[in-house]
């Protein structure tokens, strides 16, 4: 996997000229798309990359809709009746919805082509296009089925940010405290500075740092068999909080939201567990408070939520496995954390 690191002036540039270098002799483009990303991101991409210009493009629906199994059968039969061969390649243009539905497909045709990735939103630029995660939900399940399939490339231009909505820069905020969190504490204190005193801007370099993290990360685990645990920080709460809330009558939190309530969670059982000083949890209490309204929960929510748990990925031997923090930078992976201190930290969230 090769990785173009954030930059406004040449991102789009290097991957112009990586895409008339021989490895991509007779490449055939697709790109893959939503409804906004078509609008407001195609034209640059096509524009300033070349070799794309005569690429077809194939448009899904905006948002986790789109990560579901007929959505991706529809996008396998239009490559074939393209003709699309081995020699094709997927460039996935959109956020963590339309990277993971992308990388899926082409890890799926024909037992695997190759996939470019550009992501376009800010939790696609910190995370989801990175590292080779491919996902799709099954019935409520988010992230169900999948392959880890490593994109050929993944071009992170931060330009693409000037057109997303402010409420999904605070929804890709949360997985970029969340890398901060287990791999950089001056990065963790300066992106809280800036959302605590209303002063947030995202540059290219706070950008290519999380970026590196991440990258560095799973390099050293790139089949989530240890190290690369911690970047779940906040997932075995956030995902089962996600799923809750889009099929219990809840407001639906969209994926980093679920994931900053899960942060909550986590530091709060870190602190009771590990012994994780709770100035932190109080602190990042207070950040998260700056970016949306942290849901309450009764009795009856709790376990609506632990129904999800129970069937998180991670589980093993029936015992719910969280991640936690004993202190910024030292997560501790696999801990078994009793259903009754999962209820406590969701009861004590808001
Ligand atoms: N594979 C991984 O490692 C990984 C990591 C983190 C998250 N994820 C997944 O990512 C998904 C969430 O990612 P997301 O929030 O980027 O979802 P998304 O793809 O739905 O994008 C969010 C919204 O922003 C819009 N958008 C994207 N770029 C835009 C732009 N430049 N201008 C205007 N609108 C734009 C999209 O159309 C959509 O409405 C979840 O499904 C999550 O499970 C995967
Ligand atoms: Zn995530």
């Amino acid at each position: 996997m090769k990785t173009i690191l954030p930059s406004r002036t040449s991102s789009l540039s290097r991957l112009n000229r990586m895409l008339s270098a021989k490895a991509f002799d007779n490449a055939r483009f697709f790109i893959l798309v939503d409804e906004n990303t078509y609008t407001h991101c195609l034209p640059t991409l096509i524009t300033k990359v070349q070799p794309l210009q005569q690429a077809e493009f194939m448009e899904v629906p905006v948002g986790e809709d789109c990560k579901d199994i007929a959505i991706a059968t529809q996008l396998w039969q239009t490559l074939l009746e393209s003709g699309a061969d081995r020699n094709t390649v997927l460039v996935n243009l959109g956020g963590g919805c339309i990277t993971d539905l992308g990388g899926f497909v082409a890890a799926g045709y024909k037992r695997g082509i190759r996939h470019i990735n550009i992501p376009t939103s800010l939790i696609g630029m910190a995370d989801a296009a990175i590292g080779g995660k491919t996902a799709l939900n099954l019935d409520n399940s988010k992230n169900q089925i999948g392959f880890f399939h490593q994109p050929a490339i993944v071009c992170i231009d931060p330009q693409f940010l000037d057109t997303l909505p402010d409420g999904e820069m605070f929804n890709g905020l949360f997985e970029m405290l969340k890398t901060f969190m287990v791999g950089s504490q001056q990065h963790y204190q300066q992106l809280c500075d800036m959302i605590l005193q209303g002063t947030l801007q995202i540059s290219a370099d706070l950008l290519a740092s999380c970026a590196e993290i991440k990258t560095a990360i799973v390099k050293q685990d790139p089949h989530d068999l240890g190290i690369r645990r911690i970047l779940n920080l906040g997932h075995t709460f956030g995902h089962a909080i996600e799923a809750y809330s889009h099929h219990d009558g809840q407001s639906p939190l969209a994926h980093g939201f679920a994931v900053g309530a899960g942060l909550v969670c986590a530091l709060y059982l870190s602190v009771r567990k590990l012994g994780l000083d709770p100035a932190i949890l109080d602190r990042y209490r207070a950040v998260a408070a700056k970016l949306f309204a942290l849901p309450h929960y009764t009795l009856r929510d709790t376990e609506g939520i632990l129904t999800y748990m129970r069937q998180d990925k991670k589980n093993a031997n029936g015992d719910i496995l969280c991640v936690l923090l004993q202190d910024l930078s030292a997560p501790v992976i696999d801990l078994p954390v009793a259903e009754n201190e999962i209820r406590d930290a969701l009861l004590k969230l808001s």
